[in-house]
């Protein structure tokens, strides 16, 4: 942990975050907590994508990376290594297993991601519901074409990449969607693309929707932004597990409640 903001951010939510379901209430969340982020549950998809991670993080290929978002704190210039990307440009383990078992237990069919990067999150959020559609959204043309062989050799065919700038790609695709049922926002981490993002994913929002969103402690432009989101006076729970905050607009929780949990 690098930053100072984030590592104050981790001590705090250290002390606050409640633990294996305890104190907590909601019997919605409860239930995510014991079949989510608690179950011990083996899926047969994490040994093979364990063994992808392993292997992208060996691998030597250079891309040209063209990044239309805020950047990376570790990746620096436009030419980059899959290993190097696989090592600190994407979702850890523990992230992807954890969306994995979220689709799964949510049955989430319509899922949308913003950043693609390699596209391991990609095949893990594939792999979580055969009968899902998920669109990624990838700003760097290399990363596309990467992403695509990958998604091939493991014979996806609930995948579409969408290639392009979010700021274009998302309202086209939105347009296009009726409704979304997992939204994971892992791009452009600035609190305007944020918020952005959010307000135009709400329109195609339903009772069961959920958007997650990566690094909120990244800087404090991040934390203001999720901040803001939790208020938002169509969100009526709010879960931080500090990697990810997620927010959900079910009208059965009567009264706006907000979570930490640590996972
Ligand atoms: C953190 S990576 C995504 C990691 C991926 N979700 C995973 O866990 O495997 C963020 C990606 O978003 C892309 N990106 C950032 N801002 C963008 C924008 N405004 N439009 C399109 N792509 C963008 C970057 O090129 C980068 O590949």
């Amino acid at each position: 942990m690098s930053n100072s903001w984030l590592l104050k951010k981790y001590l705090s939510h250290l002390l606050k975050a409640k633990r294996g379901g305890h104190g907590v209430h909601s019997p919605f969340v409860f239930k995510l907590t014991e079949n989510v982020f608690n179950t011990q549950q083996h899926f047969y998809a994490f040994e093979e994508l364990s063994k992808l991670r392993k292997d992208l993080q060996q691998n030597e290929t250079e891309l040209e990376i063209n990044d239309m978002g805020a950047g990376s704190q570790k990746l620096l210039g436009s030419k980059r290594k899959v290993k190097d990307i696989a090592l600190h440009g994407i979702s850890s383990q523990k992230q992807s297993e954890l969306l994995f078992k979220l689709v799964n237990y949510l049955k989430s069919k319509v899922i949308i991601e913003l950043g693609t990067s390699l596209g391991l999150t990609t095949l893990y959020l594939s792999f979580a519901n055969t009968k899902s559609q998920i669109y990624t959204l990838e700003g760097s043309e290399n990363l596309v074409k990467f992403s695509k062989t990958l998604f091939a050799k493991k014979q996806r065919t609930n995948i579409t990449s969408v290639h392009g700038n979010f700021d274009q790609t998302l309202p086209q695709l939105l347009s296009k969607l009726s409704s979304f049922d997992l939204l994971y926002i892992d791009g452009n981490h600035t609190y305007e693309a944020t918020l952005r993002y959010f307000k135009m994913a709400l329109e195609k929002r339903t009772n069961g929707s959920v958007i997650i969103f990566d690094d909120i402690y990244w800087s404090k432009g991040m934390t203001q932004a999720w901040e803001e989101i939790k208020q938002n006076q169509n969100v009526t729970l709010s879960i931080d597990c500090f990697y990810f905050g997620m927010v959900f607009f079910r009208e059965e929780q009567k009264q706006k409640e907000h979570f930490k949990i640590f996972i």
